[in-house]
């Protein structure tokens, strides 16, 4: 087919666009799991599990109310809970002077600036963002012209890790591109430097390196080309008081990193790549009334819960497989992986999480997962529809390959084959797998996705008595780094 006929101009969704503000709610299906549990399993978990929702969602009241905390409940970061509908309330309420307001006007003006954008960030200052940016732009985003990306920038990421070749390298292609069109916006790059502590040593040795490049480059803009997003104190927060920076958005001091993707962290980026995020903000608010409202057996965060606790404790499966259809869906994964982690492993104690991208990883994981140690309980995350009209195969004179018999089959019903052929073989060695159904891949969708595997975290946290927030566990790499390199 010739490159003419392909829907190119499709592949960009389109900003703000009302009509995707809402839509369906993504579902849980654990039918072929729950024929491996003993009957009346679920039911038994109810009282338990009510009782974790209650307490999660107390824990909102105990946390606005400011009151001192018993030790073991610190910290209490469940201020991401609310966060949604208190962003949408403020939107209503303040319009154009709103936080989600000027966020996409801060967006709106980067986009103007640059057409690079550097985010800078690392574990939950980072992976929510680049969860959103990989689910909901073309893999190839980068290399579109600016017409097609509808003149959001370039989006690269940095300050995730301490590598030195990588970071010469974009800083490099930055460095050219800024020669190719000295004072133009296409040779233009804008940083958004993310830190909630403002003081994490990867992304404050990043923030250097590009912050010198861009007062070096583009001199005299760069308090328009930089912004921060950290806490209300902290090193980043008092270098932004003293270079005088435009913009400078806060992450509240109730909302820990790994639930922040929903706060300027994930959004000011977002705004900045042209998403939707009314839209993202009201799929996690739509999420939130579910997880409230609905009863027990419909609702999927609980239900979600049940079945992971469930194969944990009976069956000893302490692998937790997200197995993802479709690459978009890769780093709303990894995503994921951290939050579980850092969440619940603690004690001694929880599931180890794992991200596949299938069918990719069904020739690697898949002879595990078919044959291997019987610990996993394998959870399809499904992303519904393709966004673009689904190719088919062609047709074609030769046919030696013998694939004109699937002429005409579409790609998204070869990977349905795909799908109901690896449930079918894990039901047929007794492997439990559930499936996780989203409506599309849309803001929406996305922001539901976001808020219901952060609840489900924080519930099971309640309900096998492990804090889900903070991680005194990941500070002692930290000490020892910054005790090797003499650090004050
Ligand atoms: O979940 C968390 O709190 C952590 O993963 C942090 O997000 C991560 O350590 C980065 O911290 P900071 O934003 O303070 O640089």
């Amino acid at each position: 087919m010739l490159a003419a006929q392909l829907p190119i101009a499709s592949v960009v969704t389109p900003f703000q666009s009302p009509a995707n503000m809402t839509g369906p709610l993504l579902t849980y299906h654990p039918d072929a799991a729950l024929r491996l549990l003993r009957p009346g399993r679920l039911a038994g978990l109810q009282a338990a599990l009510e009782a974790a929702r209650d307490e999660t969602l107390n824990d909102v009241d105990q946390w606005q109310s400011g009151q001192p905390l018993p030790a073991e409940r610190q910290p209490l970061d469940a201020g991401f809970i609310q966060w949604p509908e208190e962003l949408l309330a403020d939107l209503q309420g303040n319009r154009a002077s709103s936080l989600v307001a000027r966020l996409e006007d801060s967006g709106k003006r980067l986009q103007q600036l640059a057409d690079s954008l550097v985010v800078l960030g690392i574990g939950g200052s980072y992976m929510g963002m680049r969860a959103m940016f990989e689910a909901l732009r073309p893999a190839c985003w980068n290399e579109l012209c600016r017409t097609s990306r509808q003149g959001a920038p370039r989006l690269y990421f940095d300050g995730w890790n301490v590598d030195s070749d990588r970071q010469q390298e974009l800083l490099s292609l930055l460095d050219q591109r800024a020669a190719a069109n000295p004072n133009a916006v296409d040779g233009r790059t804008a940083v958004i430097s993310i830190s909630k502590s403002g003081g994490t040593l990867e992304p404050a040795v990043a923030f250097r390196a590009f912050r010198d490049f861009v007062e070096q480059r583009f001199s005299g803009l760069e308090r328009d080309l930089i912004v921060p997003v950290t806490g209300e104190s902290g090193r980043l927060r008092s270098l932004a008081a003293a270079a005088g920076y435009r913009d400078v958005f806060s992450i509240p001091d109730g909302i820990g990193g790994r639930f922040s993707v929903l706060t300027a962290v994930g959004l000011l980026p977002a705004a900045a790549a042209g998403l939707n995020i009314r839209a993202l903000l009201q799929g996690a608010a739509d999420l939130t009334d579910h997880f409230r409202r609905a009863p027990f057996d419909q609702n999927v965060v609980l239900q979600f819960v049940a079945v992971c606790h469930a194969f944990e404790v009976d069956h000893g499966l302490n692998c937790r497989v997200l197995s993802t259809w479709g690459s978009r869906l890769e780093a709303v994964g990894l995503w994921y992986d951290q939050l579980l982690s850092e969440s619940l492993g603690k004690h001694e104690r929880g599931a180890t999480p794992l991200t596949v991208v299938n069918t990719r990883d069904l020739h690697s994981r898949g002879q595990q997962h078919q044959e291997g140690r019987r610990d996993k309980l394998i959870t399809n995350l499904l992303p519904g529809p393709p966004v673009l009209a689904p190719l088919a195969v062609a047709a074609h004179r030769l046919d030696e390959d013998r694939l004109n018999q699937l002429a005409g089959t579409t790609l998204p019903r070869i990977l349905d084959a795909a799908i109901a052929g690896t449930n079918q073989a894990y039901a047929d060695v007794g492997r439990p797998t559930a499936d996780l159904r989203l409506p599309g891949l849309t803001e929406h969708a996305l922001g539901q996705l976001f808020q219901m595997l952060m609840l489900a975290t924080v519930v099971e946290g309640r309900l096998v008595g492990t804090n889900p927030y903070g991680q005194p566990g990941v500070e002692a790499y930290k000490r020892n780094m910054q005790a090797n390199l003499g650090i004050q």
